[in-house]
């Protein structure tokens, strides 16, 4: 073999994907790894919240395209006095998807509760944004849950079973399909005892460039905020993900009533990770995250699927975004 031959056949021989140390536990591993090799790849929305995730969301809830977290936020200062009569004070309020806790927190003057429960996947984040809270209001007792709600419900004993009232702003549950909101709601259906409630915001239908423009901003905060999962699949489960092959793809999809969220393949490329490998075509994409939009009715009614009868809908005057109150229907 002549020395260049060798050389070649040398460096053939060199692994091109050394393999990279995994962060995640093996079930977090084997759920990544079905979703990335489905034969329309799919990741779960939660894997977008590292922490840099985190921060980047909250960019996003500052631009002018992002109407949601605005718009239900000016709802809540119309109508704090009537949403908080509604709840009722003294309650255990239990913030879903908490993150910053600062959508709570400035509802704390109203509601009163005795005790807040923020739970989050993205502990960290949590953590910090607890104890600068707890010094700002010493009289609440609050019990931080880093837990992963999707996956598992369980409230730990430290949580007081009665008047929980559970906190799903920002149309989160949006993000489930509604087969799967039904049976989320259901589970916080059963972790109350029929003397709490709920306090839901909900995205609604509106004009589709609105919402194309929401999830697909100008200076590309949201493109940073999807594509960031693949830095951050790359920690959880040793990827190699070049971002750089990647963009960020949003649009309404008006048949489904949802805004789909993709990560699309700017060329044929392979990504390795734990001994598994995919090749993507150029223009493949990764499913990685669906934002429901509802009407009103549409909204109330799943609810009641779930068991729980709206009280009161409050919605901005262009009717964009609602909050609803909800109790328990007896059983
Ligand atoms: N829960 C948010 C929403 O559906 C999350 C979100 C906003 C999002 N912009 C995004 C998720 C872009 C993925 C990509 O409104």
């Amino acid at each position: 073999m002549s020395r260049t031959a060798a050389l070649h056949a040398i460096s053939t021989e060199i692994p091109s994907r050394p393999a990279r140390a995994a962060h995640a536990g093996p079930a977090t591993i084997a759920e990544i790894s079905s979703g990335l090799l489905a034969e329309r790849a799919a990741t779960s929305p939660k894997y977008l919240y590292d922490s840099l995730g985190s921060k980047l969301f909250e960019a996003i809830c500052e631009l002018p395209e992002y109407y949601p977290t605005r718009t239900e936020a000016s709802i809540f200062e119309q109508y704090g006095g009537e949403i908080a009569q509604a709840v009722g004070t003294g309650s255990t309020l239990i913030d879903l998807g908490a993150g910053n806790c600062a959508k709570a927190a400035s509802l704390f003057p109203l509601l009163h509760p005795a005790q807040y429960v923020p739970v989050d996947i993205s502990r960290d984040f949590l953590t910090e944004a607890v104890h600068g809270l707890q010094q700002r209001f010493p009289h609440i007792e609050m019990t931080a849950l880093g837990l992963d709600f999707s996956r598992s419900f369980h409230l730990p004993a430290s949580v007081r079973p009665a008047r929980r009232v559970f906190f799903y702003p920002g149309s989160s549950i949006g993000n489930f399909a509604p087969h799967e909101a039904i049976s989320f709601l259901r589970r916080m259906r059963a972790n109350e005892q029929g003397d709490g409630g709920l306090l839901i915001g909900v995205d609604l239908i509106k004009d589709g460039a609105v919402l194309d423009a929401a999830y697909d901003d100008a200076i590309g905060v949201t493109a940073a905020f999807n594509l960031n999962m693949l830095r951050h699949l790359n920690h959880l489960i040793g990827a190699d993900f070049d971002v750089t092959q990647w963009r960020h793809r949003a649009f309404f999809n008006a048949e489904e009533s949802r805004v789909e969220m993709h990560l699309e393949a700017r060329e044929a490329l392979v990504v390795g990770w734990q001994g598994y490998e995919r090749h993507f075509g150029r223009g493949e994409r990764i499913h990685t995250e669906d934002s429901y939009k509802y009407t009103r009715r549409g909204f109330i009614d799943l609810l009641q699927e779930a068991g729980f009868a709206a009280t009161r809908t409050w919605t901005d005057d262009a009717e964009w975004f609602a909050v609803i109150h909800a109790k328990a229907i007896g059983d």
